[in-house]
């Protein structure tokens, strides 16, 4: 088919085809050209047309052609050649696959088949790929992120770059990288430090991953919330740690007396929002944590992830600062507030513990990346940093209020929202014995990718919910989308 009756043969499908009222266009269009391979119209091997060209003859935005063309490729429909184009794929997928599932699949034989080891991570679901749904969690919006000055700050260290930048990272990483970090969380999350104590990690997942290799042995107990950070809980997983899952409730982590008689070796928690509920950690609760975490020579990681963006009330200052024995470990990221392939991070150590921890940075990981770090430390001290904090909590602060808005009639169906008050996702509640993946794949249908909580939940019974990330959907498209999404919510839970 020569590419004008392909796009007028879209063109009628998008018009005429049997969709959802309020379904996005992104998703006609996957749609549509799903059917045109799946029908043969478009032969395996078929070159797509340029989104360029297609965005012409749609009369549709290219962000639009890609995020069908996206889907398709993280669908096996269609593969992607570096430069020469989109053609369709000679081998089909059988069926829908719940890619880029943040919920591990069982463990399967074919691990052992294959000769993988029992660790659990072989056999983790199917690759993650990139999404381009508006709800996806923790999927951030780039399009605001300020890269001609990036650009301008990589460049200078490029210019006549010191050997030291070309090494891999001593010491625990870029001295004025560490110094701007110490500085930026002694002020705006009372954390208590000296910068000695600071380490650049590759991101949230090395850091946990650190933690578990110098402060525990197989088969020690992990205290985990529940629901829980899936790939926390993976990583501590594969280290061998047996996991203990602790509830939560109003008040943050919320441990039993039989909890208590347990002994955890470690405690991750996510104090300032529980992920993925959102609640912060009482004063009460911090201190019982801290005291019992002193008393039993636990150690306690505090994943301090999306701090930066708090809507509403004092800023939440961080349990590491109110620590008196060394016993917290405190985790921050650049994921959220520069972008996530950045990969940089950083660990704060009790005074104790520097130098085994920057010892096993070096042996375990061999750091690098000290050019991006340099380029980084330059941000903060600017000030482009807190500039560009600013912006985005304006930006994620007014979709945030949005979305609220347009979910609130999920009330009347029984469904609650959790508190909101900082971060880039919310949670809708559901009655315990609401189906959440079957309501998740409802969502899914209409092109809005969301995740169900009970996922996120360790033993039975799990609380059911969705979890909803507003950070990647345009201002102007999300009451949109929000409505499709409380709608297939209502209808959902009045089925
Ligand atoms: C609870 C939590 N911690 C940390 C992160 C960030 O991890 P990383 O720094 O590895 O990108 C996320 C990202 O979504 C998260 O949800």
């Amino acid at each position: 088919m020569k590419q004008l009756e392909l796009s007028e043969w879209l063109l009628t499908q998008l018009m005429q085809g049997n969709f959802p009222a309020r379904m996005p266009t992104h998703r006609r269009l996957y749609e549509a050209i799903r059917l045109a391979i799946t029908e043969h119209i478009l032969p395996a091997g078929a070159r797509l047309p340029s989104t360029r060209s297609l965005s012409q003859d749609l009369r549709v935005s290219r962000n639009t052609i890609l995020a069908a063309f996206e889907q398709l490729l993280d669908e096996g429909y269609v593969s992607a050649q570096t430069g020469s184009g989109t053609y369709v794929a000679y081998k089909q997928p059988d069926e829908f696959s719940n890619h880029s599932s943040p919920h591990p699949a069982a463990p399967s034989p074919i691990t052992e088949n294959l000769g993988l080891s029992k660790r659990g991570l072989a056999a983790a679901g199917s690759p993650s790929s990139h999404e381009v749904q508006p709800f996806t969690p923790g999927e951030d919006d780039y399009s605001g992120f300020p890269t001609m000055l990036w650009r301008r700050l990589l460049n200078r260290q490029w210019r006549a770059p010191q050997p030291e930048l070309l090494d891999y990272g001593h010491e625990g990483g870029y001295l004025p990288l560490r110094t701007a970090i110490a500085d930026y969380l002694r002020v705006s999350r009372a954390v208590n430090l000296s910068v000695d104590q600071v380490l650049i990690t590759s991101g949230t997942q090395q850091s946990i991953d650190l933690c578990a290799r110098l402060l525990t042995d197989e088969d020690d107990l992990a205290w985990v919330e529940n629901p829980c950070y899936w790939a926390a809980r993976r990583v501590l997983q594969v280290n061998g740690l047996k996991l203990h899952p602790v509830a939560v409730d109003a008040e943050g982590m919320a441990p039993s007396a039989l909890d208590f008689q347990t002994n955890p070796h470690l405690i991750y928690t996510t104090p300032s929002h529980q992920y993925p509920k959102g609640m912060v950690m009482s004063y009460g609760r911090r201190r019982l944590l801290l005291d019992y975490a002193a008393n039993r020579n636990a150690w306690i990681i505090e994943d301090d992830y999306d701090s930066e963006f708090r809507f509403e009330g004092r800023p939440i200052s961080s349990l590491q600062g109110m620590d008196q024995h060394g016993r917290v470990l405190y985790l921050g990221t650049f994921s959220k507030v520069m972008y996530p392939g950045i990969r940089l991070g950083y660990l704060v150590v009790p005074p104790q513990l520097v130098t085994s921890f920057k010892n096993g940075l070096y042996e375990l990981q061999r750091p690098g990346q000290v050019v991006i770090q340099a380029a980084l430390a330059d941000f903060i001290e600017e000030g482009h940093f807190a500039t560009h904090i600013r912006r985005l909590r304006l930006i994620y602060g007014e979709r945030r209020r949005l979305l609220q808005k347009a979910l609130a009639p999920v009330a009347s169906a029984g469904a609650k929202l959790s508190p909101v008050d900082s971060g880039l996702h919310m949670v809708v509640e559901f009655d315990a014995d609401c189906d959440d993946v079957r309501v998740a794949k409802a969502a899914a249908k209409q092109g809005l990718r969301v995740y169900p909580l009970s996922n996120y939940g360790m033993g039975e019974p799990r609380e059911k919910g969705l979890i909803i990330g507003y950070a990647y959907a345009a201002t102007k498209d999300i009451t949109q989308y929000g409505k499709i999404l409380a709608d297939v919510i209502q209808t959902a839970l009045e089925a």
